[in-house]
């Protein structure tokens, strides 16, 4: 398989003396060393995307659609080593790879499509001796951070939609999933993306100089970054702070996923599987906390738990497996922690609650019953595949506990009351609800969250909307 491994700026391919190892989570075995590139690199990269900008900005809607519509059926030829890619750096396993790749090769079609219809509009006029009308033009010269739980996804959902209004784009991918990255630039500029519109900065620090740069640069119009809140919030700030910047935040979450007495159990089970376990529970909308209505907490706790036991562990590439290994030794650090915590002040574990014997980085599907509200498995996002279920007797309760958060990304509930289903969901505070379902995400949706969950959508008509500007003419001396 061919794996990339040098940076790529200005349509070329950048090496350098300093480089720093990718590993594979499931193993700890180096895949490759990549670049360690700074502040200089960055800049020649920025710099490279406002030269290439007049004249990607200047093609047809049409001609921008046609460079990403074979960006898209390039990915999709070349959907197997992708995924194998998914997995090796990032650890999920290989048949969710292969998902993420189709979905991540959904934007480029998607956006280039929806770039047809970026339409401005006609205002009626308040004076007889004007006309009104808005244009939709594209930002500039974008700068993206983006995340290892997916690292595909998180990159055409903000790339398709920002070269397909006529920007260009600078990335910074993670230091633990660079290879994904660079494969997709290698495919962008195959299928006709101009040198200087596309660059991969590759660095081993995640908010250092390279970040400086996109948040200080005048050069820079646009930041986008999906993390953390609390990185989020300073990157943020820095180029609001610096020169004003459009900046879009895809942050943190501490999704609940209610099971209310009169759901479907089987169904719902089904669920809060695929939403709590999806990525081993690493991704911003994966059901943190579930919440149980006390009439069906044991019928239902007993289901989950022995579905969660059957779950297959192991390395992403080997055949059946269903949860890989955490991202890195901080995660499952982090993952040991909380539930130590929450079984020492009474939570029990029905299922797992321990390290897995498959490697280093492994932690065993858990469910925790008897989990209270001060726990930090239900206040703050455990980012592993951790179930905590904590009980509730009624509709109004439930709301509470699962608008008490700062967080607001996704939200899910079960239920078969359509008039509860429509009461619930508009009570949620949530960017995204989804009923009776554990996974929805797709490239058709505005994904994105409310509180300190973010700022703008990605995905659907709104994702293109956040790489355009609305500049309003009036035509004066009728
Ligand atoms: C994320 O975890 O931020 C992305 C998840 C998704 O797109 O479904």
């Amino acid at each position: 398989m061919t794996i990339r491994s040098d940076a790529y700026i200005d349509g070329k391919w950048r090496s350098a003396a300093a480089r720093f190892d990718v590993l594979n989570p499931a193993t700890q075995e180096v895949i490759a060393r990549v670049p360690d590139l700074g502040a200089g690199e960055t800049e020649e990269a920025v710099a490279a995307a406002h030269r290439a900008w007049p004249a990607w900005a200047a093609k047809t809607a049409k001609e921008r659609a046609q460079v990403l519509r074979a960006w898209y059926d390039l990915m999709m030829a070349d959907i197997d080593r992708l995924a194998r890619l998914i997995t090796m750096e990032g650890g999920k396993p290989l048949a969710e790879a292969k998902g993420e790749a189709a979905y991540g090769a959904s934007f480029a079609e998607w956006f280039g499509e929806e770039a047809k219809r970026a339409y401005g509009r006609t205002i009626p006029t308040t004076t007889a001796s004007r006309r009104y009308v808005t244009l939709k033009q594209p930002i500039g010269v974008c700068a993206a951070v983006t995340p290892w739980n997916f690292p595909m996804a998180m990159i055409t959902r903000k790339a398709a939609p920002a070269l397909a209004a006529g920007c260009t784009m600078v990335l910074k991918p993670p230091s633990q999933t660079p290879l994904t990255a660079l494969a997709l630039v290698e495919l962008a500029e195959r299928a006709g993306v101009p040198a200087g519109v596309f660059s991969v900065v590759t660095t081993k620090s995640h908010t250092g100089a390279v970040g400086k740069v996109f948040c200080e640069s005048p050069l820079v119009r646009k930041f986008t970054f999906t993390g953390s809140t609390e990185i989020g919030k300073k990157l943020g700030a820095a180029c609001v702070g610096s020169t004003v910047k459009r900046v879009s935040l895809e942050l943190g979450g501490n999704a609940p996923l209610i099971v209310l007495a009169d759901a479907d159990l089987d169904k719902a089970v089904k669920g809060a599987i695929a939403s709590k376990f999806r990525n081993a529970g690493q991704t911003c909308v994966c059901a943190n906390r579930i919440l149980v209505e006390d009439a069906i907490y044991d019928e239902f706790s007993k289901k989950l738990a022995d579905a969660v036991s059957k779950l297959k562990v192991g390395d992403g590439q080997a055949e059946g497996v269903e949860i890989g290994p955490l991202i890195d030794k901080h995660a499952i650090e982090k993952v040991e922690a909380m539930v130590g915590e929450a079984l020492a002040s009474g939570a029990v574990a029905l299922t797992g609650g321990k390290k897995h014997a498959a490697g280093a980085q492994f932690y065993t599907p858990t469910v925790l019953a008897n989990v209270t509200r001060d726990m930090r498995v239900n206040t703050e996002e455990i980012f592993g595949p951790v179930a905590p279920l904590i009980r509730f007797k009624s509709e109004d309760e439930a709301i509470a506990i699962a608008n008490d958060t700062e967080y607001g990304l996704a939200g899910y509930f079960f239920s078969r009351d359509v008039n509860r289903c429509w009461r619930v969901a508009e009570k949620l505070e949530y960017g995204m609800v989804s009923i009776n379902e554990g996974v929805f995400s797709n490239e058709v949706i505005p994904f994105g969250g409310m509180k300190e969950s973010g700022l703008g959508r990605e995905g659907g008509v709104e994702g293109l909307e956040e790489y355009l500007e609305t500049k309003f003419m009036n035509f004066g001396g009728f």
